[in-house]
């Protein structure tokens, strides 16, 4: 690979060892993947952040990088944790677990990694520009920043997105290259199209399909212009069923480049009840989480409004969202109404990456396609893939 002078010297020892293993983890991804050279990033985000997800040997990778003085030098996010920061014993989440996860988020703080603890960084104000490179992890924020935003990152593994924020580089190949960007596969919609939960079974189907190509999304004249929230919900459900990190939505995302000769498909609505018909393996949910990917204040207001007055009993509902969404939804009197009928905004976390399996839950609800994807085997849970509103 090409490397500047800067570059180099970080390779050579000269900016610290912290810096040099760094360089070398991205030299070491650039070499497999053929990059020429590496291309500076405006932000990172880092996943693997749960101890459930990491580990021990997870908080000895940080600490090694941590005790050799590792700091960023490019702003980085954490992605969620495996609890809510100030609310984990509330939530029911282990002691052991807890004192761990702790230790992990003080750990990439030391480095200097904001403690964001959020899928969504651009509800809360991290909105990368068209065409920005950058290396975040996450899978649903990686194909909402290439779809949505415009932005450039390939789908970041936590170690070399970690790697990117002590260097401010990453190496240059696949989603940050024009000619990796055009969709492989165009999907014709002749399905329903309502509200969140549609995009989200779409995605869950079209996911198998695509693969690792990059699908475009045409749908009928008639369809409404799906909104942001609705393209987060279709990104991560496919990047869940299947490895999809940018897709081009038809007068909806900035790019829609399709390749010459790219396959062409149909979805009618029974494929999408036969995806969901599979994908639901319990009936009478214990917990109903929405919020994956973190909800936005519009969907956490939609929520309040569908449990106004009404009082959910025995079941738990946790709306998961960021801290600085929260923030809004308290002022806006949204936390309040969710409370008062029985349910938990819940922070800094998810269902998936919080050990929901250990805090005697056995059947979740959500309408998420990539939550209804890991539940079963990340969490061991029976799921229930509905609408909020036939839940509730
Ligand atoms: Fe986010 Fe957790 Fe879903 S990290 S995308 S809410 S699995």
């Amino acid at each position: 690979m090409e490397l500047t002078k800067k570059e180099r010297a970080m390779l050579d020892g000269e900016m610290g060892k912290a810096a040099a293993k760094a360089m070398e983890i991205l030299v070491a991804v650039g070499k497999i993947y053929s990059a020429g050279r590496m291309v500076p990033v405006g932000s990172v985000q880092i996943a693997g952040v749960s101890y459930k997800t990491i580990g021990d040997a997870g908080i000895e990778f940080l600490q090694g990088f941590a005790d050799t003085g590792a700091k960023c030098i490019v702003p980085a996010y954490l992605n969620p944790a495996g609890m809510d920061l100030l609310e984990w014993e509330g939530m029911g989440v282990p002691k052991a677990f807890a004192q761990k996860q702790l230790e992990i988020v003080g750990l990439y703080e030391k480095m200097g990694v904001k403690a964001t603890c959020t899928c969504a960084p651009y509800q809360i104000g991290i909105v990368p520009k068209l065409g920005e490179h950058l290396a975040w992890s996450e899978s649903s924020a990686v194909c909402y920043a290439n779809s949505v935003l415009g932005a450039r990152t390939n789908r970041e593994s936590g170690m070399s997105a970690l790697a990117a924020a002590l260097c401010g580089v990453t190496p240059e190949f696949g989603l940050h290259l024009e000619e990796n960007r055009k969709a492989g596969v165009v999907f014709e919609l002749e399905c329903r199209l309502k509200d969140r939960y549609d995009y989200a079974v779409l995605g869950a189907h079209v996911g198998k399909i695509a693969g690792e190509r990059n699908p475009a999304f045409v749908p009928r004249a008639e369809d409404k212009k799906p909104t942001n929230d609705m393209l987060k919900l279709l990104g991560a459900a496919m990047a869940a069923t299947g490895a999809v990190a940018l897709f081009n939505f038809k007068d909806a995302t900035p790019e829609f480049n399709v390749r010459e000769g790219a396959e062409k498909i149909v979805v009618e609505q029974k494929m999408l009840d036969e995806t969901v018909a599979k994908m639901n393996t319990g009936e009478e949910p214990e917990l109903i989480a929405i919020g994956c990917p973190h909800c936005s204040i519009d969907e956490v207001c939609e929520i309040a409004e569908k449990v106004k007055g009404k009082k959910l009993g025995a079941k738990k509902l946790w709306v998961c969202t960021s801290r600085g969404v929260k923030a809004v939804a308290d002022a806006k009197g949204y936390t309040q109404v969710i409370e008062e009928a029985g349910g938990k905004v819940v922070c800094d976390t998810c269902m998936v990456v919080c050990p929901i399996e250990q805090m005697g839950f056995g059947i979740t609800g959500t309408d998420s396609g990539k939550a209804a994807q890991y539940l079963p085997g990340f969490c061991k849970q029976k799921v229930v893939f509905r609408r909020l509103e036939d839940m509730i």
